[in-house]
């Protein structure tokens, strides 16, 4: 049906109204918890984490910072990563014209096979979810990249390569990242340890998954969502939003704007860092809203440990006074279980407790 092509293609066809597939009941509805709007305009001042100040004098009142922020935020910006401006406008460039292929050109990756290593497509599931949501999306396995490059869309025809490099270099952030997040847990890998111990090589051998996100602009943004209110599964993810707000993350029972920064990477906590750290750190729901004038884009950069690996909290931070909090998780189980609908890793994050 013509829902299952995407918004974009709504919108490109010419369209002055929600349609019903898209509009939440009320109470899920972006307004409601806006109801006064001086705090919905509010902004967040989400810490910013100067990563060149890492590998400086400054390194411990870094490290600082960004434990504050995972404890109290699950949120926070990075800038001076050093992935170069060329590196992220080529990506969102890329991105863009990807989008404005004609649709028979996107939808050969439509697949409702969420392991599909390419996988265009509406929503988060055109087969199972009952009120659509304004997004359309592009998802990409990326680590192993040599398995993956062949497989992903060879049209624009520099999307490969810039798409490629862009992976390659979040995913060598996310793991410096990770690294100054394992200090700042009081957690020093030691070389030495067999493998199973070595978290930070389990993840340089783990997953990635990238997600293009493409929000048209929305007739009337108050009836539906970009995004529903969702946490993220893995480690880390590593976000970059183009000019346009939209993603709202939620503090203390409230929804507050994730002002965009110009590259910077918006990085939150995953369910399995939650787990990892036996809920020191947690994964925080977000959302997305849309406009009615600006089409907004993003890419979300998930990493975690393989597919097929056990994600539990590490012994590290488990003794007497903070007994583990978590059950063993593997990867497969928790796919399973989100993939009826997969807004829910929070309520699964909730049933291993
Ligand atoms: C996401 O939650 O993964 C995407 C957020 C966004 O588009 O800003
Ligand atoms: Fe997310």
């Amino acid at each position: 049906n013509q829902y299952e092509k995407g918004v974009k293609q709504l919108v490109d066809n010419g369209l002055h109204k929600v349609p019903k597939k898209y509009i939440l009941p009320p109470s899920e509805r972006p307004t409601i918890n806006n109801e006064d709007s001086n705090v919905a305009k509010q902004k967040l001042e989400l810490p910013i984490i100067d990563f060149s100040d890492l590998n400086g004098p400054n390194r411990p009142q870094v490290l600082q910072s960004l434990a504050n922020a995972c404890e109290l935020y699950g949120f926070f910006q990075v800038v001076n990563h050093g992935i170069t401006e060329d590196v992220i406008n080529n990506m969102m460039d890329v991105s863009g014209r990807f989008f404005d292929l004609p649709i028979e050109e996107r939808g050969k990756y439509m697949t409702s096979d969420m392991r599909a290593v390419v996988r265009y497509g509406t929503s988060f599931s055109q087969t199972k979810d009952k009120v659509f949501c304004w997004r359309d999306f592009l998802k990409l396995l990326c680590h192993p990249l040599p398995n993956y490059l062949p497989h992903w869309p060879d049209s624009p025809v520099d999307f490969r390569k810039m798409a490629a490099t862009y992976a390659e270099e979040t995913k060598n952030l996310f793991l410096r990242i990770m690294e100054a997040i394992l200090e700042s847990l009081g957690i020093i890998e030691d070389n030495q340890e067999e493998n199973d111990n070595n978290i930070l090589k389990e993840l340089e051998d783990g997953s990635q998954l990238m997600a293009v996100n493409f929000y048209p602009p929305c007739p009337q943004p108050d009836l539906t969502l970009g995004m529903p209110p969702h946490s993220d599964y893995g480690f880390l993810t590593l976000l970059l939003q183009d000019e346009v707000e939209g993603l709202q993350i939620q503090y203390q029972g409230k929804w507050f704007m994730v002002q965009p920064i110009n590259n910077a990477f918006v990085v939150n906590v995953g369910d399995h860092l939650e787990i990892f750290s036996n809920g020191k750190y947690k994964s925080v729901l977000h959302r997305v809203l849309v406009n009615s004038c600006k089409r907004r884009r993003s890419v979300a950069s998930l990493h975690s440990v393989s597919f097929n690996s056990t994600v539990k909290p590490s012994p590290k931070l488990i003794d007497k006074t903070n007994p583990k909090r978590y059950a063993d998780t593997d990867f497969e189980t928790f796919l399973a279980y989100i993939s009826t609908n997969e807004t829910k890793t929070k309520s699964f994050l909730e049933s291993r407790r």
